[in-house]
């Protein structure tokens, strides 16, 4: 997994789930290899630097399969208490001697060794630095001060819970928990978003039977909250203008009932397909189609949602993988292309109607300043506040949008913003 993640890019989910069957591992083996992959992920740069303290020949001149094999070792020892040292050293050399041989063995051998003896680990907020890209910081100190900054990078290392939503017609919240309890998981319903439950150790949730009966399904609370925001009514006609891989849309369709349309529309043809079919049993409630969100399709529409590409970095402590991989450059590429989405998103909202724009990123320039901009190009549009009704806004709006945050709510790092378009005509010029 980590070779998959550092030489081709590829995802730490999806590549768990790959080397899960591929190895037959049980739910248990299965715990430990993501725990095992996502803190090294995690802590990559922090379990480097103490690395290079070890090593004679620095790490750039060592075999990237030896420094993987290493970052796992050193990850067991300085981490993980429940695993002996010994064990961790000997499982890490035999590995090492797998993977790259005798001769990285040997050096994996001696570098643990002399982290074991090593005087005492560096303190937590150092290591937390260490842990994340120094422009992600200064973003952070930027938009809350050190302190926020701190907050911000222990949430976004420590591992989150599964989120849910419940998505049965007729199965309500409370029989949600004591069904997860049952199957020997820790659930409690989350504070924020009504439908949404916080569940912990389950020991193979995919597996049990609630989520077989289809009770539930895997969303974070603040994915959840974005579609509250939007407020689907019964009747609505709703475009999902970056749907796949359709969490929203499927919580939109259960706003609607049976009364009302969603159309789901993704630029990626196999994304779109996909969607489709996941979205099947829905009914003629959704309509699924491949298309650019900058060609809106036929409307008007009473709500459009744009759900829009981003960084992601709101969800790095799902997706650790995540924080080493974007640059600066790639957050104001980003932003230019909300913009973009943002105007083309717009033209399809009936005048009266509402426009949600949102991120799962928590970056000033993908949010707050991609809705400034906006709304100082359409004085048709007004920021307007969240509806009233099933959320209590209050602990999550920030200049007026949605803005969520793992150190503050538990909940991935969002933002997002109700626009809603003058039914009569542009506001006057100030
Ligand atoms: C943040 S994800 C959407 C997540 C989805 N709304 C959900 O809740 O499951 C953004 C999606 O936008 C799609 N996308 C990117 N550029 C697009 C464009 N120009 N038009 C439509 N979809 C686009 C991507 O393929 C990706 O699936």
């Amino acid at each position: 997994m980590l070779e998959a993640l550092d030489e081709r890019e590829a995802f730490l989910q999806p590549a768990l789930q790959a080397a899960a069957q591929r190895a037959r591992l049980d739910g248990r083996d299965r715990g430990l290899a993501l725990e095992l992959a996502s803190g090294v992920c995690r802590w990559r740069d922090a379990l480097d630097h103490i690395l290079t303290q070890h090593l004679s020949r620095g790490l750039a001149d060592t075999p990237p399969a030896a420094v993987r094999v290493l970052r796992l070792g050193v990850y067991q020892l300085r981490w993980l208490d429940r695993i002996p040292a010994r064990a961790a050293v000997h499982a890490t050399v035999e590995l090492a001697r797998q993977v790259a041989g005798d001769g990285p063995s040997r050096l994996v051998n001696a570098v643990l060794r002399a982290v074991q003896r090593a005087a005492a680990p560096l303190d937590e907020a150092t290591l937390l630095r260490l842990a994340h890209p120094a422009w992600l910081r200064a973003a952070w100190v930027a938009e809350g001060g050190e302190a926020w900054a701190d907050a911000t990078a222990r949430a976004a290392n420590a591992p989150a819970p599964l989120t849910v939503r419940v998505d049965a017609p007729g199965v309500d919240r409370a029989a949600l928990v004591a069904r997860l309890i049952d199957e020997g998981a820790e659930a409690e319903p989350a504070a924020h978003a009504p439908d949404a439950v916080h569940v912990r150790h389950h020991p193979a949730p995919f597996e049990g039977a609630a989520f077989g009966d289809g009770w539930w399904v895997a969303q974070d609370e603040a994915s959840q909250l974005v579609v509250h925001l939007l407020d689907p009514q019964p009747g609505d006609r709703v475009w999902d203008a970056c749907a796949a891989p359709g969490g929203k849309t499927r919580a939109i369709a259960r706003h609607l009932a049976t009364d009302g349309r969603v159309v789901a529309t993704d630029v990626h043809p196999a994304k779109a397909k996909r969607l489709g079919r996941a979205l099947a049993d829905l009914g003629p409630t959704v309509e699924v189609e491949a298309r650019d969100a900058a060609d809106p399709p036929p409307g008007p529409f009473d709500r459009v949602l744009l759900d829009a590409p981003c960084t992601g970095l709101g969800v790095i402590r799902r997706h650790p993988e995540i924080k080493w991989r974007r640059r600066p450059e790639d957050v104001i590429a980003r932003a230019a292309e909300q913009a973009r989405l943002l105007r083309a998103a717009a033209a399809a909202v009936r005048p009266g109607g509402v426009l949600v724009y949102s991120v799962c990123s928590d970056q000033r320039a993908e949010g707050p300043d991609v809705v400034s901009a906006f709304l100082a190009e359409r004085a048709d549009f007004d920021l307007e506040a969240p509806p009233e009704g099933a959320v209590d806004w209050r602990p999550l709006v920030h200049g007026g949008c949605l803005r969520t945050r793992p150190h503050l709510h538990d909940a991935d790092g969002f933002f997002a913003a109700r626009l809603r378009r003058r039914a009569h005509g542009p506001r006057e010029a100030p």
